[in-house]
């Protein structure tokens, strides 16, 4: 088996994802180096912590401008040998010189079928649009608000959905299926641009994760 891929995870908040992310691919085909977190306090960081993962917390607050604390981070992912960053939930955008320090990739989860319902409160969108289905989607992070490359989608029909928190329960195990397989395919090698259309990403038939989940 070949080296586990170092990535990073970016979170604010609870950090389920990262959770999943610990209990399915870290130690196997990746390894996470460093979780980096916009906010102190927060689930995600103790999470990190039970399993000796790096933390560390770049507050906007804390940094003259928005570029600078994305060069701060950037920096520390770097030395710490990331070469994926995963977005779990994490609530600020990134510059487009944070994205170029990670040429191999930087991928987001999303509890939109997008591009419906980017940005914020994509599950309150949804609801207040009336929508029936509702759904996830793992995508390529590029300098829009949840614009770049889809990767993976799930839908979920919930046709007398009313509550936000009704409808995160139900996608929460699709988030935490998606999101590591999304990681194993991109360990693999199996994610490859189409080159008839580069936002569509064409998934490697032979890759053992594809139908799982
Ligand atoms: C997840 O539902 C994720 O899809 C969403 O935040 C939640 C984080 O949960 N992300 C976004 O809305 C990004 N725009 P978690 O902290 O328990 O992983």
């Amino acid at each position: 088996m070949s080296e586990p891929l170092p990535i990073a995870v970016l979170v604010s908040g609870t950090g389920t994802n990262l959770q999943a992310l610990l209990d399915t691919v870290h130690g196997r085909e990746a390894k996470i180096v460093a979780v980096a977190s916009s906010a102190a306090g927060v689930a995600a960081l103790d999470r990190a912590a039970a399993r000796d993962v790096p933390t560390r917390v770049f507050a906007r607050g804390d940094f003259e401008s928005r570029a600078a604390r994305d060069e701060t981070m950037a920096a520390w992912l770097e030395q710490r040998g990331a070469r994926l960053v995963v977005l779990a939930g994490y609530m600020e955008l990134l510059g487009d010189s944070f994205l170029e320090r990670f040429p191999a990739g930087v991928i987001n989860v999303h509890p939109s079928l997008l591009p419906a319902f980017p940005g914020l409160g994509a599950i309150e969108q949804a609801l207040a649009y009336g929508v029936k289905v509702f759904g996830v989607t793992v995508h390529f992070v590029d300098g829009g608000v949840d614009t770049g490359p889809v990767i993976l989608q799930r839908a979920l029909e919930l046709p007398d959905a009313r509550e936000p928190t009704e409808v995160l329960a139900a996608l929460r195990p699709l988030e935490h299926a998606l999101l590591p397989q999304v990681v194993r395919l991109f360990a693999d090698g199996a994610l490859a641009p189409d080159p008839g259309n580069p936002r569509r990403m064409l998934i490697d038939p032979q890759a053992h994760v594809v139908g799982e989940g």
